[in-house]
């Protein structure tokens, strides 16, 4: 007897995500969990079953863009009324209630705390919300992660903010910081490692204020994020090891340590500071001053002399003075960023600063503008400075022009390598020979 083939065609998901990396993290995690409900990811959410937005409350941009997303699926829905949509993430924390209301084509609202329970709900009757912080760990209730992967990873190790910095949603959407236990992280580096995956990098959204449990069997004890540096690049297979987002004042001795003695955590930083001026970093409760922060990076570019530094910058925060912009702009003199991410401030409903005045809107332009200038010149710099170097380099896809590979260096930066029998997963020596806007030119050192 032959077995028949299965009639019911599997279910299609379509995925869109919004955010930070850990919502990359998580979108992965809930595929793999509707997986197991039969649905497989497409590309076209006009063929999906299901379409999931996975969203990022951090700014009003970035929330608002989630309501107008979900008016273009109004065709879709008419045309398939068997059509689920789900909203997951920050903004499905943040406003759950609020999206069942305004939108009634929603069919299902799960933060990112209670995502786990999602296979549930897809098979609920009805309109179904669940914004939960449960007791349990969602990590232990998901399925178990079992394709081939691309050679990079990422993997949460710690999840929540309990900084409060004045200006940010993320501890009232992500809630209270929480450290997975480190046995478990080791456990799912391990069988990242056996599925093809040779870099990894570890979230969290205070990553370096990782505290978590150590295994009985290693003593024990609480694990900081520099002891799991280690012991992750002690595994079999582990090459590269990165790490994203680190609160200065989370910097401890051993991390700093870690830069200087593990090779394989790669010579990258994101280290955001904000502001540069003493009077906003209390403002914005970061807890630290302007000079503190560059003596961290003097004891970081100590411990790791090339290391590349970027950073995230806030402008025309309330009560910013063209002072206060101007020691902005001398704090990234001061440190030279390789790249950073700049934003106009956003008031953020239920945070404290927004209870401020807002500055004009031309300011803010203004600002913004001038200090991405000077960015984007110390990003060409930092590349520039990179041509006639021999780096690492992780071929990650193949590139547009024939016989070339595409990967990110030590300090990860794209890079373009014409290697025709160059594979998917090799980790090699590339001599830096140009740098263009978004990435650098190379030729392969072949031993
Ligand atoms: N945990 C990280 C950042 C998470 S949010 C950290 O502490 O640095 C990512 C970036 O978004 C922040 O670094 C900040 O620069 C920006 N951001 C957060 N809230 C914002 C707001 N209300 N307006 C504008 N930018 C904001
Ligand atoms: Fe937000 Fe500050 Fe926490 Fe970063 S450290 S997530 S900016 S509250
Ligand atoms: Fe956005 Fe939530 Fe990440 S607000 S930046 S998706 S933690």
């Amino acid at each position: 007897m032959t077995d028949t083939p299965s009639t019911t065609a599997p279910k299609k998901l379509f995925i869109k995500t919004y955010g930070c990396q850990m919502n990359v993290y998580d979108s992965e995690r809930m595929a793999e969990a509707l997986g197991a409900k039969g649905y497989v990811t497409t590309e076209v959410a006009e063929e999906a079953d299901m379409v999931l937005l996975n969203t990022c409350h951090i700014r009003e941009k970035a929330a608002e863009k989630v309501y107008s997303d979900l008016g273009r699926l109004r065709p879709l829905k008419a045309a398939n009324p068997d059509l689920k949509i789900g909203v997951a993430g920050c903004v499905a924390q943040a406003e759950g209630e609020e999206i069942l209301r305004r939108m009634p084509l929603v069919d299902l609202v799960v933060g990112p705390q209670s995502y786990h329970r999602l296979p549930e709900m897809v098979e609920a009757k009805g309109r179904v919300i669940d914004t939960d912080f449960p007791e349990e760990d969602k990590f232990d209730h998901l399925p178990e992660r079992k394709a081939l992967r691309g050679p990079t990873a990422f993997l949460t190790v710690q999840e929540g903010c309990d900084k409060f910095c004045a200006f940010c949603v993320v501890p009232y959407t992500r809630g209270a910081e929480v450290s997975r236990p480190a046995s478990r992280l080791l456990a799912e580096a391990r069988d990242l490692v056996s599925r093809g995956v040779r870099e990894i990098t570890l979230l969290g959204q205070n990553v370096n204020g990782y505290h978590g449990e150590g295994p009985s069997d290693l003593g024990g004890g609480t694990w900081g994020l520099g002891r799991l540096i280690r012991e992750l690049a002690a595994i079999d297979g582990v090459e590269r090891l990165r790490y994203t987002t680190s609160h200065p004042n989370d910097m401890d001795d051993d991390l700093i340590a870690a830069h200087a003695e593990v090779p394989q955590l790669m010579p990258y930083l994101h280290l955001p500071v904000q502001s540069g001026s003493d009077r906003i970093l209390k403002a914005m409760n970061r807890k630290h001053t302007a000079e503190q922060y560059l003596r961290l990076i003097e004891r970081i570019r100590a411990a790791r002399p090339d290391i590349l530094l970027t950073s995230d910058f806030i402008v025309a925060f309330p009560g910013e003075t063209d002072a206060d912009f101007e020691d902005t702009m001398n704090l990234i003199r001061a440190v030279g960023y390789g790249a950073a991410f700049s934003f106009k401030y956003s008031a953020r409903p239920g945070t404290p600063a927004a209870e401020k005045p807002e500055l004009p809107a031309e300011v803010a332009d203004a600002r913004l503008h001038t200090l991405q200038a000077l960015i984007l010149e110390q990003q060409r710099a930092a590349q520039a400075a990179m041509v006639g170097r021999e780096v690492g380099v992780l071929y990650e896809k193949a590139g547009r022009l024939p016989g070339q590979m595409v990967g990110k260096s030590d300090h990860l930066h794209a890079v373009h390598v014409y290697d025709p029998t160059g594979k998917v997963g090799e980790l090699v020596r590339v001599r830096i020979a140009a740098s263009a806007p978004n990435s650098l030119g190379g030729e392969r050192i072949r031993a």
